[in-house]
């Protein structure tokens, strides 16, 4: 792989955050922008983020004194000095479709943690050990933009980056049928902190915005087929999702009943998530995870604190694999939201990308 100069829209929010921590140490991407609000721009970034620094390092000194660039009015000059940019930005939904739009209409690729684009049937949505081969819509979406370089591929939500890939390599021989699923999220998937959100100590939300909705629709994306110029999402198979919001800082845990086509043995589900590798494993990307699914006999495993920086957070923890009395089965996973859930999801589908051929170094 190449060497790539990068930007980071929405630097200064906990997402942003996160990426610049995980690029700062990048052996190929480096970063040459940072991007944020106008309230944010024209400060050095270390007085634009203050105390809403919430990572456990400090600053990477390599970008406490950039100076912050507006997300908005700059995209233009953003454009000319990277060579691709990830975005995460708290804005409405429609401003970030048409800012996403901007970036990739002045050729130069997003990689979005936003929820806006998708749903935009050329917009790829990627985990890249699963569905890697979506990318091959960009041309069309390249196409319908009229740009050479310019395009916009996304990662899915943080809530479903636990289950469904502990779900998506079982459903080729077994065919998943029926799925029921739990949530309970951590406070920084609403780019939180105990110190902003003290409501959280000490108690659970029942409700999180449009969060079910996601983590019910997003899978029939992740399992489409492209036909022509769109991605076609699956009909199946059937989720049902609650979404609670818990007291934890970080990582999403999520509690799984499934109904198979043809129920597999307990041996055979856990030979499935020992042997699976995808994209990223094989083509030893600098993100991946070695070991993507990682089984815990032990009663009481995998827990938030314990297991959701396995493998720099990029890892998926399953434990209590049992049958139920209900559906087939029922288990628990856990993932990273802001790491393999967010930042570290959209670093390794860069990664694909730029392997892939898809983004060519500039520079
Ligand atoms: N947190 C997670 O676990 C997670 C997981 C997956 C996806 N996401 C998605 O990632 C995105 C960011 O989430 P977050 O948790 O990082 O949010 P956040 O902490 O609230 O950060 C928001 C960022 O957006 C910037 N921003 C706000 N208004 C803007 C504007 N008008 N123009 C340009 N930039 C603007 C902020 O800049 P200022 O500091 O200058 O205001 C800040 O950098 C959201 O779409 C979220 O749904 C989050």
């Amino acid at each position: 792989m190449k060497d790539y100069k990068v930007g980071v829209i929405g630097a200064t929010g906990m997402v942003g955050q996160r990426f610049i921590t995980l690029l700062a140490g990048h052996p190929k991407f480096h970063i040459e922008v940072l991007a944020a609000s106008p309230r944010s721009a024209g400060k050095k970034y270390s007085e634009a983020v203050g105390k809403k620094w919430a990572m456990s390092c400090d600053i990477p000194d390599s970008v406490k004194d950039m100076i912050v660039m507006s997300a908005s009015d700059d995209v233009e000059k953003i454009s000319t000095m990277v060579d691709f940019v990830f975005c995460a930005v708290d804005m409405k939904k429609d401003e970030i479709k048409a800012l996403e739009e901007r970036y990739a209409k002045a050729e130069c690729p997003v990689i979005s943690n936003n929820s806006a684009n998708r749903h935009t049937p050329d917009v790829p949505m990627i985990i890249p050990e699963l569905n890697y081969d979506h990318a091959k819509i960009i041309p069309a979406q390249r196409k319908r933009l009229g740009t050479e370089r310019g395009f916009i591929a996304v990662k899915s939500n943080c809530s479903l980056q636990s289950y469904v890939p502990a779900l998506y390599p079982l459903d080729k021989e077994f065919g998943v049928k029926d799925v029921l699923v739990c949530t309970y999220q951590a406070i920084s998937g609403a780019g939180k902190t105990f110190e902003t959100w003290p409501e959280m100590v000490d108690n659970v939300i029942p409700f999180i915005g449009g969060e079910e909705e996601k983590s019910e629709i997003e899978p029939l994306k992740i399992w489409g087929k492209i036909e022509g110029d769109v991605i076609v999402p699956s009909k199946r198979p059937n989720f049902t999702a609650q979404c609670l919001r818990v007291p934890a800082s970080d990582g999403h845990m999520a509690a799984v009943f499934v109904r198979f086509e043809k129920k597999p043995s307990i041996e055979q589900i856990k030979k499935i998530w020992a042997e699976f590798k995808g994209y990223p494993q094989e083509a030893g990307l600098p993100s991946a995870p070695k070991q993507f699914l990682n089984y815990f006999e032990e009663d009481n495993l995998p827990q938030t604190k314990l297991q959701r920086n396995l493998e720099n957070g990029m890892a998926i923890s399953i434990g209590r694999l049992r049958e139920d009395t209900q559906y087939d089965y029922k288990f628990v996973c856990l993932s990273h939201n802001t790491l393999r859930g967010a930042a570290g999801g959209g670093v390794l589908l860069a990664e694909q990308l730029c392997e892939q051929g898809y983004i060519d170094s500039k520079f």
